[in-house]
This record gives C-alpha cells, sequence and structure tokens, in this order.
C-alpha cells in the first residue's frame, strides 16, 4: 500500500493499475476510519483489482460553527485500517493541493438540497458535491462507493454525476451499526457514556417506525410524529428534524408510496447525529 499526497502521484499509480487492466474502486473519506468505513473497503476490495481511499477533511463542507478544526484526524492509525482491508493507494492531499491559492470555482445541485442536511446546513452540499467532482477528476477511478448512512449525500452525488456525465458507477452502501444499532461515525467519538446511551435512542426511533408500517400504519405525518415524541422522550436528545419523505426526490411524502425514507437527525449534548430508515411496502 502506498501513501501519496499529490494529484500528480494518484493519476500515475491510478493509470499503471488501469494499464494492468484492473477495474478503479475509489472510496473518498474524511479519515477518522471506523468499522463502517472497513466494511465499504472491504466491498470495493472485493468489486474492484485496485482500491483508492482519500483520506481529506474537507474544509468547503463544514459551516463557520461546526467541527471543522476539532474533525478527528489519524492518519497513521487510518493507513493501518486501509492496509489490513487491502487498499492499494491513500490519496491525502493537503488544503492547498486540493484548494490552492485563487480558487473559485464550486458545484451547486439544486432542488435535493434544499431539505434535511441541506436546509439545517447552508452550503454544506457544495462543499460536498465541488470536493468530490475534484476527488473525482483527480482520481479518474471505474467505480465510487458511498455509505447510505449519509443517504441525501448519496442522491446528490448520484445527481451530479448524471448531470454533470461523469463516467463513474455511483454504488451504495448499508448503513453499518453498532450492536445496539447506532450508526457508526466518526462523531460518536464525541460521545461520553451517558450521551451514548441516549444516542440508541434514533435507531429505536426508526424500528419503532417499521414496525408501525408493518403492523399496518399508513399516514406519514402520524408516523413523523411517533418518531418524533419516542426521540424527545429521551432527555439528552434535542430533535433537529424528523422527515418522511419520498427516498427519490426528498420532499414531504403526503401518502404511503411504495417506499419510504425516514431521516432524522438530533442532537446529543454538542454531538449532531443524523440515521434513517428506507422502508418498503409488503
Ligand atoms: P465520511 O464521513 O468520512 O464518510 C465516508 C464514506 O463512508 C461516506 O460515503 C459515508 O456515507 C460512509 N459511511 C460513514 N459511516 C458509515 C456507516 N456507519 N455505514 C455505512 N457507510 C458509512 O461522507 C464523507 O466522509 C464526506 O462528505 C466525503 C464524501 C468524503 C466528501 O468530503
Amino acid at each position: 500500500m502506498r501513501i501519496v499526497k499529490t494529484i500528480e502521484e494518484t493519476r500515475a499509480a491510478v493509470r499503471r493499475a488501469r494499464a494492468e487492466g484492473k477495474l478503479v474502486g475509489f472510496l473518498p473519506t474524511m479519515g477518522a476510519l471506523h468499522a463502517g468505513h472497513m466494511k465499504l473497503m472491504s466491498d470495493v476490495r472485493r468489486e474492484c483489482g485496485f482500491v483508492v481511499v482519500s483520506i481529506f477533511v474537507n474544509p468547503t463542507q463544514f459551516g463557520p460553527s461546526e467541527d471543522l478544526a476539532k474533525y478527528p484526524r489519524d492518519l497513521e492509525a487510518d493507513a493501518a485500517k486501509c492496509e489490513s482491508e487491502g487498499v492499494d493507494l491513500i490519496f491525502a492531499p493537503d488544503v492547498s493541493e486540493v484548494y490552492p491559492t485563487g480558487f473559485d470555482t464550486y458545484v451547486d445541485v439544486h432542488g435535493l438540497t434544499d431539505t434535511l442536511e441541506g436546509a439545517s446546513r447552508p452550503g454544506h452540499f457544495r462543499g460536498v458535491a465541488t470536493v468530490v467532482a475534484k476527488l473525482f477528476n483527480m482520481v479518474q477511478p471505474d467505480k465510487a462507493y458511498f455509505g447510505m448512512k449519509d443517504y441525501q449525500q448519496l442522491l446528490v452525488i448520484r445527481k451530479m454525476v448524471r448531470d454533470l456525465d461523469f463516467p463513474i458507477e455511483i454504488v451504495p452502501i448499508a448503513t453499518v451499526r453498532e450492536n445496539d444499532g447506532l450508526a457508526m461515525s466518526s462523531r460518536n467519538a464525541y460521545l461520553s457514556p451517558r450521551e451514548r446511551l441516549a444516542a440508541t435512542v434514533l435507531f429505536r426511533a426508526l424500528q419503532m417506525a417499521e414496525a408501525q408500517i408493518t403492523s399496518g400504519k399508513r399516514d406519514p405525518e402520524e408516523i413523523r410524529k411517533a418518531v418524533r415524541d419516542l426521540i424527545e422522550s429521551e432527555p439528552l436528545a434535542v430533535v433537529d428534524y424528523v422527515a418522511v419523505v419520498d427516498p427519490e426526490t426528498l420532499t414531504p411524502a403526503a401518502r404511503m408510496g411504495k417506499e419510504l425514507l425516514i431521516a432524522l437527525a438530533v442532537r446529543i449534548g454538542h454531538t449532531r447525529l443524523i440515521d434513517n430508515m428506507l422502508i418498503g411496502m409488503k
């Protein structure tokens, strides 16, 4: 496994792999890698002959009051995890490699970014779409992998790829969870033991919604309210949003379609957690 910091070295390594007839798989990350990321890496390893992971804490996707400065960074530990999953190349550029002085071009995906995370974190998806477009041009992979934990991000990237004709296949990966259901996230490390326990309310609420739908409840507004009530019954939890939406457009579901997405953002102490569940009708 190699660790490189420049676009030039990355492109040269990918060019060599492709010349050897290898399919190039790419997993963009911000580091602080956990077992969820490692599951994604092992999926890429299974499907592709050459596995590239980028590690870059992207400043343009953090709001002014967000956790950019304290976002966990540990390249050595991350590299060991990549090595153990059979990654071929880590691309870990400095901020100046990605955003040189004078950088002034951004990618805006309209519509899909107006709601949920887009509404709560203005400018966030502009930063995500811009850095992912740049990383795609830097790495030039055949396939790129995104977790469903960040469901809206996956949709935004899919739309960008379609709208801007990137010759890249976007592959979604199911959310990886702790034993008690909490979706794995680098931000879970911020939780105190009491908060960590309280954080299980997100998945419990999603499971309750699924059970209600399975047992015949069909009114999205009623389901939304029940999820909200359950989360609010946890004293350490403050709801940012609970949404029951169409999984393609992310617009509020007026009635039950074939599938529904329930998406949540909840603050536990100072830590903001998101989760979602795609629920299909039998
Ligand atoms: P990051 O939060 O590091 O996540 C990297 C990838 O891992 C994303 O596709 C994310 O959805 C996926 N992921 C994280 N936790 C997961 C879990 N518990 N189960 C399944 N997948 C999980 O998302 C980003 O970085 C950034 O926005 C990025 C796309 C790299 C652009 O900067």
